[in-house]
């Protein structure tokens, strides 16, 4: 089934590894025109070169970058008609943190609430007009089973994925009258760098492969592995279709069935 993505345009922060990176190969593969942004150059500048790529360093966090970020990727491609048209935005820069109650300071908190609230915030108010300007744009935040099914391990991370799941279900509503569509994958035990530096960190020695199969078992992942980020990519690229005209305000979990509950 053709998508429909090809020659239209889509905004995806953190895409130069990961979750992020699997969505912009997927995107290109499909025809579609690919901003993406990161905070390290260098990373970003490994994605590599593509006709229809345009990166830039910018942190989600920092409002009047991801502004300049979006003013350029419009400039960059164009749009139809003569009007700045993105057609899909993916809020997909993050990071986890792994900390308990006590182990976590009044920083930690501020820091994570911060990053996730911005996260979809900046790019979404940066990038508004250019969706409106779609007539059928389709915004996807890249979220967590945390949110639904929080870990004390994971305590602010748990906390603040709730509060974007709920921020979605709100945007959804306020958005849809302007033909923006606004939904959410929540993710389980996804194989990407944030897993290989804890691997690494943990300095165990033993094969990342046994170390996983391990972290999956003890997570109860139905599937018993961890899930690959083109798994991912899969779900946001449907998410993003104009063929999805009709879903909005929903979330699609891609956790291989992680946990016991009805999620
Ligand atoms: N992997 C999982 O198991 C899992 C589970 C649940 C949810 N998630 C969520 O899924 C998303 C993608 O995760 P991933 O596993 O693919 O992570 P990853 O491999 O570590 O990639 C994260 C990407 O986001 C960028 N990034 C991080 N902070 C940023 C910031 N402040 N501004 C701009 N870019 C930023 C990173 O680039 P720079 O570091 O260069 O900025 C990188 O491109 C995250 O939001 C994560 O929390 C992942």
């Amino acid at each position: 089934m053709d998508l429909g993505l090809a020659d239209r345009t889509f905004l995806v922060t953190g895409g130069s590894s990961g979750v992020g990176l699997a969505t912009v190969r997927a995107l290109l593969d499909e025809g579609a025109n690919v901003a993406t942004c990161g905070r390290d150059a260098d990373r970003l500048g490994r994605i590599g070169t593509h006709d229809r790529l345009f990166t830039a360093p910018c942190d989600v966090r920092d409002a009047a970058a991801v502004r300049e970020f979006t003013r350029r990727a419009v400039e960059e491609f164009g749009g139809r008609g003569g009007r700045g048209v993105i057609d899909g935005l993916v809020n997909n820069a993050g990071q986890s943190r792994m900390k308990r109650l006590d182990e976590t300071t009044e920083d930690d908190w501020r820091d994570e609430l911060e990053l996730k609230f911005a996260g979809v915030l900046n790019p979404l108010h940066a990038a508004r007009p250019h969706l409106r300007a779609a007539a059928g744009a389709s915004v996807v935040n890249v979220n967590a089973v945390l949110a639904k099914q929080p870990e004390p391990r994971l305590i602010t991370t748990s906390a603040a994925r709730a509060g974007i799941l709920n921020l979605s279900a709100s945007l959804a509503r306020e958005l849809a009258p302007d033909g923006i569509r606004v939904n959410s994958v929540c993710l389980g035990l996804i194989d990407t760098g944030q897993w290989t530096r804890r691997h690494a960190a943990a300095g165990s020695g033993r094969p990342y492969e046994e170390w996983q199969a391990e972290l999956a078992a003890d997570r109860g992942v139905a599937l018993g592995r961890l899930g690959r980020a083109d798994e991912v990519a899969y779900a946001i690229l449907a998410l993003l279709s104009p063929r999805a005209s009709y879903i909005t305000g929903t979330s699609i979990d891609v956790c291989g069935g992680v946990g016991r509950g009805i999620l």
